[in-house]
């Protein structure tokens, strides 16, 4: 090899997820099963456009008169009409709102805020999370303490454990969790746990970071939003991280919004001072489209119905198929109890690989899967071939 200046890299391993969408391409199986990407599938395996977004985007394309710079901040409307659907009609912090790409721009923005306000804070996080939570805040230098959030062979939430690990925490610390629809597990908080979570967070002094990209998706708008609201309403100052690529189905548009929020408007402004100049140095101004798309769809009351009944439609699907998968194979009953697109299922990464190689089915490695992907027509396929692989091997 000839010097260069890379040579000093070190070499980092292909994101496993991205990589098993190749493997599935080029798998020549008629029969095979894709539960991989996290993405919202019909009972096609289409994702479609949503209807909602199509009537925005014409009414956009009709209509935009301009493309020069939106600022730093993004689409004010955009931000403005998500508030109440993320927070309801009343708040009792001060709100500032940053659009971002995508819900990963929200989740870096916010840890990128944290560390400098705080540069020896330490994010608690639970454990099995999204693989890019702990990416980020690695590639941040960011001390993180680590609590189970689920037992993978019991299928089981970890949450005394990880209220007894939270007790560890110190004033200034931040907590980052999943607002609904938790990815890998399924497993969310019940309002009675969000309300202890609530408390402990006021009475430690913690900061909390609410992750919520599949609002909708689960119990519904409201409900999922309402465990992200009381733990923000106990603290004095938080942060939520919010995608509408999920929700919107508008994935590649890349859509999402930080919004921070402070009990002092001064301590407010300072950080959006600071969120504005961190934005500025990663991606100057955020993209428009998607978000323009979102903000015609909330302007419009005929819109947001249509969008709010397709998305009900998708979440109908995932529990419907959630509760076929639960009473067709039993040692999956715990699913039923679960929300949104992902199940954590008990298997080995053995046990997952036998089931890409002899049934071609697939999963990401940790047996995390997408529930969307399944269909009416091969939801017992993939259930005999589950229960052949536990029989063959157990986990
Ligand atoms: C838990 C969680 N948070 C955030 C994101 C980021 O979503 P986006 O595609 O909007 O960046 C994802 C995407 O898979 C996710 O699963």
């Amino acid at each position: 090899m000839t010097f260069s200046v890379f040579t000093g890299l070190t070499p980092q391993a292909p994101d496993s997820l991205l990589s098993l969408i190749g493997l599935y391409r080029r798998d020549p199986r008629p029969e095979k099963i894709d539960l991989g990407v996290g993405v919202f599938r019909d009972n096609l395996g289409a994702t479609p456009v949503l209807a909602a977004v199509k009537a925005a985007e014409q009414a956009l394309l009709n209509t935009q008169a301009t493309k020069s710079y939106l600022g730093p901040e993004g689409d004010i409307g955009f931000l403005d009409l998500l508030k109440p659907v993320i927070f309801g009609d009343q708040v009792s912090h001060e709100v500032f709102g940053v659009q971002t790409p995508g819900g990963t721009g929200a989740i870096r923005l916010a840890c990128e805020l944290l560390k400098a306000a705080k540069p020896d804070l330490r994010v608690f996080i639970g454990a099995p999370t999204w693989p890019n939570h702990t990416q980020i805040l690695d590639q941040l230098g960011i001390e993180t303490v680590t609590f189970r959030h689920y037992d993978q062979r019991a299928q089981r939430l970890g949450f005394d454990e990880m209220m007894s690990v939270l007790e560890t925490a110190r004033a200034g610390d931040a907590v980052l969790l999943h607002g609904c629809c938790h990815n890998p597990s399924g497993a969310d908080y019940s309002l009675d746990q969000w309300r202890a979570i609530a408390e402990l967070v006021a009475r430690k002094g913690l900061t909390p970071l609410i992750d919520l990209a599949y609002q909708g998706l689960g119990l519904g708008l409201e409900a999922d939003a309402a465990g992200g609201r009381l733990v923000l309403a106990a603290a004095d100052d938080g942060l939520l991280a919010y995608s509408c690529d999920k929700n919107f189905g508008l994935y590649r548009e890349r859509v999402g919004a930080l919004y921070t929020l402070s009990r002092d408007a001064e301590t407010l402004d300072l950080a959006a001072s600071n969120i504005r100049a961190l934005a500025r140095t990663n991606w100057s101004m955020p993209p428009d489209h998607g978000a323009a798309t979102v903000r015609v769809i909330l302007e419009s009351e005929a819109l947001t119905a249509i969008w709010k009944s397709e998305l009900d439609a998708m979440r109908r699907r995932v529990a419907d198929l959630r509760q076929r998968l639960a009473t067709a194979v039993p040692a999956l009953a715990p699913l039923a109890g679960q929300h949104g697109l992902f199940g954590l299922l008990p298997l080995s990464s053995a046990q997952v690989a036998r089931l890409r190689e002899e049934h071609g089915i697939y999963m990401a490695g940790s047996g995390r899967i997408n529930l969307a992907g399944l269909t009416v027509g091969n939801i017992d396929t993939f259930a005999r071939a589950f229960e052949a692989c536990l029989q063959g091997e157990p986990a």
